[in-house]
């Protein structure tokens, strides 16, 4: 590939609201070739610690329950709110795909290198969902890692939860992508 084309391509991936993603189904094809994307991440050991559950069509409903139930679970019952419960229970009807990110692994390489290989997968998801077109987001506030969800995905107690992946058509042109300058964050040490 031409690099400029690469470049271009990595500065077009987007992180898009959930709200900016349309319900509508799509082909689970498309999920295959992303997960087939991120199961070509680096891992040190080759520990391949990535795990993934994908939530998909009336499957979205344990995962509506269960961010539902996490909302209870870490909400002081004095500040309980149905409606906040409500909220996080209808997110996983807002996109069509829902993609866990989980870790598991054998405890011999650091828990930063396997956590880091996740990571990678994640983007390497979100890259191929990038070029089919889709809309995508990491997110992975408190109710994404609760342990409660982390079960309800399929990993063991030992395993970790590091958010989800949601994709789906896009609702709205992405939002224009910003850095600062990565002069500001290399130094070049050449003599
Ligand atoms: C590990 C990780 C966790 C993230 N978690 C969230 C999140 O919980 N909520 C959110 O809105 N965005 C989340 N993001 C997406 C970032 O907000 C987004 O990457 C950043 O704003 C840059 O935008 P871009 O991805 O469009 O370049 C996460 C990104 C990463 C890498």
């Amino acid at each position: 590939m031409e690099p400029n084309h690469l470049l271009q391509f990595l500065q077009s991936r987007r992180s898009m609201p959930l709200k900016e993603v349309r319900p509508d189904p799509i082909d689970p094809a498309q999920i295959e070739l992303m997960l087939e994307a991120a199961n070509w991440a680096p891992s040190h050991g080759k520990t391949e610690p990535w795990r993934f559950t994908v939530f998909m069509g009336e499957g979205r409903r344990a995962l509506s329950t269960a961010f539902g139930e996490a909302y209870r679970r870490m909400t002081p019952p004095e500040k309980f709110d149905p409606m906040g419960q409500q909220v996080q229970a209808d997110r996983p009807w807002q996109a069509p795909a829902w993609i866990s990110l989980g870790m598991v692994t054998d405890g011999k390489m650091p828990e930063w290198e396997e956590m880091s290989a996740v990571a990678i997968a994640a983007h390497n998801m979100h890259l191929m969902a990038t070029s089919l077109g889709l809309a995508c987001k990491w997110t992975s506030g408190a109710i994404a890692i609760h342990p409660h969800v982390a079960e309800v995905v399929g990993l063991p107690p030992s395993g970790r939860l590091l958010g989800f992946l949601y994709t789906g058509l896009p609702a709205a042109p992405p939002p224009s992508g910003s850095r600062r300058p990565v002069a500001d964050k290399v130094r070049w040490v050449t003599a």
